[in-house]
């Protein structure tokens, strides 16, 4: 690693990092007596204590529904709930506290957005997909097109896996209704250009969905410098917990959105004549919404943003660099998105070893103490791209320390010394 030569700046470095990692309580666990090296961050953070604490003491202490009563504990619930709407504003520097919905996660912050444009879309309308996309950024919209006639054509990679840009050009000129792009991919790791990619495709009259769940944890998210109609990502993902997520719309965008979903707090006035429904944000979130969660969401805001960001996003380059540079020096590994002379990659890298199967090369790592996802990642259309099965992904977080990609590394020679 890079690190620097000044050992007092070293120190200075190591201690920061270790008081962030120590807020972490599941990673100083043993797993049968072997440390655990979680690298599976992209498919689910681990939980640092400050959102642990939120939503235990909102369940001891303010547990009440949301909106509903006039008593004490519905009315902090409700304050409680309510700031952290204003938090995440805030957080991505959305213009109105009223773009930001409250949802179960990305998956379904992005089902809300294609089910909510069933009426805006006709036949033969065209929506774009990035080839890189997870199946929540894929599946949706093929519902949509299924039911209003649209044609989904993917955005082809160049041989970097990044978005070939001669052929997007190309495709915007077809005037698309919809261009759906993720910010960085979950299974490379690559970074999209969005703020480029999204105007190109609003000069063309586009709408734009931006999928952040990979990109939220680790980069600044402005989605009015974007500029985007919809930003989108999970809680889970940044700290936060399981069970929530936020689809974020630029306001008129969002109030052209049927909902999805009907029925209590979403409602103007009901009668079995006529119902009408409410306003922003309100008309979004029907039913209760994961209050405990969103807070946990909250808790897990304050947690970001009480980190010195521009030291992580040093130190998480650093590590992957070195991630990719010692899974290189092994030998017999096959990267994949990875331009070693512009490294621009987010979190994560994905790799396989020799022919052998990434299911097996995941399971042997697991016996060493080693978590690291193997499979599809939720990107058949991108593998198929690639000519594979699927391939291991080790990705990182705030918590990730050099010992980590050490452990990850030894255990990978193990395994190749066993298999190959
Ligand atoms: C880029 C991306 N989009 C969407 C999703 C789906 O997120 P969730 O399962 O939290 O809805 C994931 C999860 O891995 C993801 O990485």
């Amino acid at each position: 690693m890079n690190s620097a030569s000044d050992p007092a700046t070293n120190a200075n470095m190591i201690n920061w990092h270790e008081d962030i990692r120590k807020q972490f309580p599941a990673l100083s666990q043993r797993l049968e007596n072997t440390k655990l090296c979680y690298l599976d961050t992209a498919a689910t953070s681990q939980k640092p204590q400050i959102v642990i604490d939120a939503m235990q003491h909102f369940y001891q202490q303010d547990n009440a529904n949301v909106h509903r009563a006039a008593h004490t504990l519905s009315a902090r619930a409700t304050t409680q709930y309510e700031a952290v709407r204003h938090k995440v504003r805030q957080f991505i520097k959305a213009a109105r506290f009223d773009e930001i919905i409250f949802t179960h996660g990305t998956t379904e912050s992005i089902n809300m957005v294609a089910y909510g444009l069933s009426a805006c879309l006709a036949t033969g309308d065209i929506i774009l997909i990035d080839t890189a996309a997870h199946h929540a950024n894929i599946v949706p919209w093929q519902e949509l097109a299924k039911r209003t006639g649209a044609v989904i054509k993917p955005i082809p990679l160049d041989e970097h896996c990044h978005i070939d840009m001669a052929a997007y050009n190309e495709l915007l000129a077809l005037k698309p209704k919809v261009v759906a792009l993720c910010h960085v991919s979950n299974a490379l790791g690559t970074l999209n250009p969005v703020k480029d990619l999204v105007t190109k495709a609003k000069q063309q009259g586009a709408l734009t969905l931006v999928d952040g769940a990979q990109a939220i944890a680790h980069m600044t998210v402005d989605v009015s410098d974007l500029d985007c109609d919809f930003y989108v990502f999970s809680g889970h993902k940044m700290y936060g917990p399981t069970g929530v997520g936020i689809l974020y719309g630029r306001f008129e965008a969002l109030d052209r959105l049927l909902p999805m979903m009907t029925g209590g707090e979403m409602i103007k006035t009901v009668s079995f004549d006529a119902t009408q429904f409410g306003d922003l944000p309100n008309r979004l979130e029907a039913g209760t919404p994961p209050i405990a969660e969103v807070i946990g969401l909250g808790a897990a805001i304050d947690f970001i943003e009480g980190l010195p960001r521009e030291r992580v996003q040093i130190h998480e380059q650093q590590l992957l660099q070195y991630l990719q540079q010692q899974l290189l020096q092994l030998g017999d590994i096959s990267l994949y998105g990875v331009q070693t002379d512009n490294n621009t990659n987010v979190g994560a890298v994905a790799f396989n070893l020799a022919n052998e199967h990434h299911q097996d090369v995941g399971i042997l790592l697991d016996q060493q103490g080693v978590a690291v996802r193997c499979g599809h990642h939720c990107a058949m259309p991108l593998m198929h791209s690639l000519s594979l099965q699927g391939c291991c992904r080790a990705s990182i977080g705030v918590y990730t320390h050099q010992g980590d990609i050490d452990q990850f590394i030894a255990a990978l020679k193990e395994v190749k010394a066993l298999l190959l």
